[in-house]
């Protein structure tokens, strides 16, 4: 039974991990992992589009995953990239609108400009929002609004003394976008590994044992079905 409209999630964000793993208990590369898990985007995809979620935010790569060896970073910036070009034509026929966040200038030029021709495909899209995080770090975001808030204080356009919680919002990479609803972290790990640390002070969240390569729509109908059974207090009593 599909969830009521009142019980579903505006925002999903996703920390899609265990790629690795899923290829390491096939005796396979972890390269591989992270193809299984591109195809698990794809259907993930798909199915917010079912539930007529709005906004998808996809955790895809850290800042802090630039530590990894150069032959996987190398590996998953040719996937993006690759999963950009494939994708933009079905995106389009979905009428999915691509963003993304992060410190977008760190990727490689090629990713890049596939990003921005997708994200411009794809601007006059009204159905699902898909942000890909990456690059992406939340301390760093938080780092970038402070700059952003200094400059305007600098030049003039707001006083110091209007600062507040709104005015930040609108200061980092996300503020275009609704705070998320649910949180949904794949392979059971229990952090947010520097993710929304802003944005998901009040977010519900749904961690799964499931490796992101087997996650399918069922797996993101339950986690939407549990959320539907959450109370949301945000505090108050
Ligand atoms: C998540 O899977 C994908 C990225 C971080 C890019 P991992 O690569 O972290 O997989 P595990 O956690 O090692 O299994
Ligand atoms: C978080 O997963 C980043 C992404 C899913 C892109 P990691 O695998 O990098 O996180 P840690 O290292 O387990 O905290
Ligand atoms: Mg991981």
């Amino acid at each position: 039974m599909a969830p009521s409209a009142k019980s579903v999630p505006q925002h999903v964000a996703i920390i899609m991990d265990g790629n690795g793993r899923w290829a390491k208990s096939r005796g396979l590369p972890r390269i591989k992992g992270h193809e299984a898990g591109a195809k698990a985007v794809r259907e993930c995809v798909e199915g917010c589009g079912d539930l007529k979620i709005e906004y998808l935010t996809l955790y895809a790569f850290s800042a802090e995953n630039w530590q990894r060896p150069k032959s996987e970073v190398f590996a998953l910036m040719r996937l993006l990239e690759k999963f950009l070009k494939e994708k933009t034509p079905e995106l389009l026929e979905k009428n999915v609108r691509l963003q993304a966040i992060g410190r977008l200038t760190n990727l490689p030029e090629a990713c890049q400009k596939q990003l921005h021709k997708s994200i411009e495909a794809t601007a006059g899209n009204n159905g699902l929002t898909l942000i890909l995080a990456l690059s992406y770090g939340g301390r760093l975001e938080i780092i970038d609004g402070i700059k952003s808030l200094l400059r305007a204080v600098e030049l003039g356009h707001i006083d110091k003394a209007m600062i507040d919680v709104e005015m930040f919002s609108k200061h980092l990479y996300t503020r275009y976008y609704p705070d998320p609803d649910l949180l949904i972290r794949t392979s059971g790990e229990m952090r947010l590994s520097n993710f929304l640390l802003w944005q998901l002070s009040y977010t519900e969240m749904f961690v799964t044992p499931k490796l992101w390569p087997d996650f399918t729509k069922k797996d993101l109908l339950a986690a939407v079905e549990e959320f539907g059974r959450r109370q949301r207090r945000y505090g108050a009593v």
